[in-house]
């Protein structure tokens, strides 16, 4: 028997999307969380996992953190073009959207409800990237003033959906007010 999502229109699948999204924030077993990061540097993509920390439904956007000494940091500073691409072999669903990605100011209210061990992530000496001679050749060191918050906002949504016998796809633009149309998957 094939698990059928049940969205007879665009707007449905965007709702399930989006509710799934959202829960990726709080359940750590979702495979929406690690998230896909994609930016372009010299024309070409370049991409890394990120965990999903905040989603918001109303603007359509996303909270990711980094550190300010990380090479995506830079590349986001040249160029705020970016995608997000998501997999979630549960509710089998593709998301690919396209966005910008901004470093936002209000970083002291995420950096207080990170536990001490991830506030560790950010400030390792020598900063990310360095060559090192042996692969433990660096420490990790808490530093608020590397910790970096990025909001991705979304331009684009492509959802495809894989769970059905027949597979279903939509396109979304924020330009159409997130109204979407079926496109052929
Ligand atoms: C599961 C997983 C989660 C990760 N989460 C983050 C994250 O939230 N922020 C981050 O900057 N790097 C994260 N990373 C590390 C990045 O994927 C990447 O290797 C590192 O940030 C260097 O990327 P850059 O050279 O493009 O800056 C994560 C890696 C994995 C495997």
């Amino acid at each position: 028997m094939f698990k059928d999502n049940f969205h007879s229109n665009p707007s449905q699948l965007f709702d399930f999307a989006w509710d799934k999204l959202k829960l990726a924030t709080t359940d750590y077993k979702s495979n929406f969380r690690n998230v896909a990061v994609s930016t372009v540097m010299k024309n070409f993509p370049s991409s890394r996992i990120m965990v999903l920390r905040e989603v918001n439904l109303e603007e359509k956007s996303f909270i990711f953190f980094t550190d300010s000494k990380s090479n995506k940091y830079d590349v986001i500073i040249k160029n705020s073009h970016s995608s997000l691409l998501f997999w979630d072999s549960k509710s089998k669903l593709q998301i690919r959207i396209n966005g910008n990605i901004y470093i936002i100011d209000d970083s002291k209210k995420w950096w207080n409800k990170l536990k001490e061990k991830s506030q560790m992530q950010y400030g390792s000496l020598p900063i990310p990237s360095t060559q090192i001679k042996e692969s433990s050749s660096f420490e990790l060191k808490s530093s608020f003033s590397r910790f970096a918050v990025l909001k991705f906002l979304s331009i684009d949504i492509d959802i495809l959906d894989v769970s059905n016998k027949y597979n279903k796809r939509a396109f979304f633009e924020s330009e159409n007010n997130w109204v979407g149309s079926w496109v052929v998957p």
